[in-house]
């Protein structure tokens, strides 16, 4: 067996480790909008220039660290560490692409892990007994066009490239368009993959149940499901001054009762159902015009599929009424059916293990964010690990994780691709 473990932890040079991961996690974090001003955050949407900046400089990054690399078709980007025996892949990383603004922590402190945690792993046990990855996601926010996951959407089957010309962005460009835009060199074919036999995804928490119980890591059990639609409303515009109140079909008015409603139906459900709108577009967006056009995002989470379901009937329902009321017309096109899952129950005990020898607290929790884990669940033995928020922060500038948190979520990364990686019985067992 190659390598051997330690008094029964990794050795090896892990400061150096630790160093190489916060450095990697600043400098991609400079990958961002270049008019978007140093308060604003990072911005890094699907196949933006930065995005493939971003994309190309990790690329060499992992070149430098001796992995093998190479980017799919959609331009998810991958560094593999080649195993002694052929067969499935353990696969580690998260998403490369940000919302608008966000931190500098979500998406690309897996990235980071992943790629520092195959480079220790190479320097300090040699080649592994089953290839190791570490993978960039092309985009999972949905920040830029109408659907989420697209990176790992398209590994798992979820999406096929043949779909990127149903998607326009607000400028009006395809995402096909953009794909075929971006250039990252070399692409090694599709993106579909069957061969992941364990996926790990590292992540901060995104909320503040780890902060607030003083817990250092966080072994997620199931990933929430979320749906995500686009509501159009079709109003008339006309004149705000001669136009009488008793006479608008005003699409603005109607959509703002629909967000009420939305609101009203969410509290009624109770934790852990969240509905929210997050973008509203008003046309002609002109102060002396009535409305005529508004359009909103939805995005509803719940673990259990049934209550979505049951919930998005019945907002359907409010839509229609509230529309028939006001004279206007209504449209929702869903744009996004994530099931929710659970993360395989033996890698969340191998886990919680590995947390108590490295005398790390930790418990286990569901996630209220999605993630590309998610995706995996249903094909690979998938896992995720949390980290801090600072206050329960994320998508917004402000977004902190620690260096010492975040190191402790390297640590329990490398332990557990160490395993996968390098035990045989981890092999044999299939995992
Ligand atoms: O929106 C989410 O749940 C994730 O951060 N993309
Ligand atoms: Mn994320
Ligand atoms: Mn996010």
């Amino acid at each position: 067996m190659s390598g051997a473990k330690a008094n029964n932890s990794i050795s090896g040079d892990r400061g150096a480790a630790a160093a190489e991961m916060l450095n990697l996690l600043e400098e991609l974090s400079c990958y961002t909008r270049k008019d978007a001003g140093a308060e604003a955050g990072v911005t890094r949407v699907l196949y933006s220039p930065e995005w493939a900046e971003a994309q190309r400089f990790l690329m060499k990054r992992m070149e430098a660290f001796g992995l093998c690399t190479y980017a799919d078709s959609v331009g998810n980007i991958y560094g593999r560490l080649e195993g002694v025996h052929a067969g499935p892949v353990v696969l580690s990383g998260s998403h490369i692409d940000t919302v608008m603004n966000g931190g500098k922590y979500d998406g690309a402190y897996g990235v980071a892990a992943a790629v520092t945690a195959l480079h220790y792993l190479k320097q300090t046990y040699g080649p592994p007994l089953r290839s190791l990855e570490a993978v960039s996601f092309a985009e999972e926010e949905g920040s830029r066009f109408p659907l989420t996951f697209w990176g790992s959407g398209n590994v798992t089957g979820l999406y096929n490239e043949e779909m990127a010309s149903q998607y326009k962005d607000q400028e009006g460009i395809t995402l096909k368009e953009a794909m075929l835009g971006h250039n990252l060199g070399e692409q090694k074919g599709l993106a579909f993959r069957q061969d992941v036999a364990a996926y790990v995804e590292l992540h901060i928490e995104q909320g503040m149940v780890l902060e607030q119980s003083g817990t250092q890591i966080g072994v997620v059990e199931a990933i929430t499901g979320q749906r995500r639609a686009s509501v159009t409303i079709k109003g008339r515009a006309n004149h705000a001054g001669t136009t009488p109140m008793g006479m608008r079909k005003d699409a603005l008015a109607a959509a703002a009762e629909m967000v009420l409603a939305i609101e009203a139906a969410a509290l009624k459900q109770g934790d852990p159902l969240v509905a929210t709108v997050g973008k509203l577009e008003v046309m002609p967006n002109t102060s002396n015009v009535i409305p005529g056009e508004v359009c909103f995002s939805l995005d509803i989470r719940h673990p259990g599929e049934d209550v979505l379901k049951a919930f998005c009937m019945d907002l359907e329902r409010i839509f229609a009424e509230i529309s028939a009321t006001r004279g206007v017309l209504v449209e929702l096109k869903h744009s996004l059916q994530a099931a929710s899952s659970r993360m395989d129950p033996g890698l969340c005990r191998e886990l919680s293990t590995i947390c108590s020898r490295r005398g790390l607290t930790w418990r286990r929790m569901v996630s209220g964010a999605g993630h590309d884990a998610q995706l995996f669940a249903p094909s690979s033995k998938a896992a995720m690990i949390f980290v801090p928020s600072r206050e329960g922060i994320s998508h917004a500038p402000e977004e902190f994780t620690s260096p010492e948190e975040l190191v402790a979520g390297l640590e329990v990364l490398i332990e557990l691709l160490y395993k996968l990686g390098y035990e045989e019985e981890a092999e044999e067992a299939g995992v």
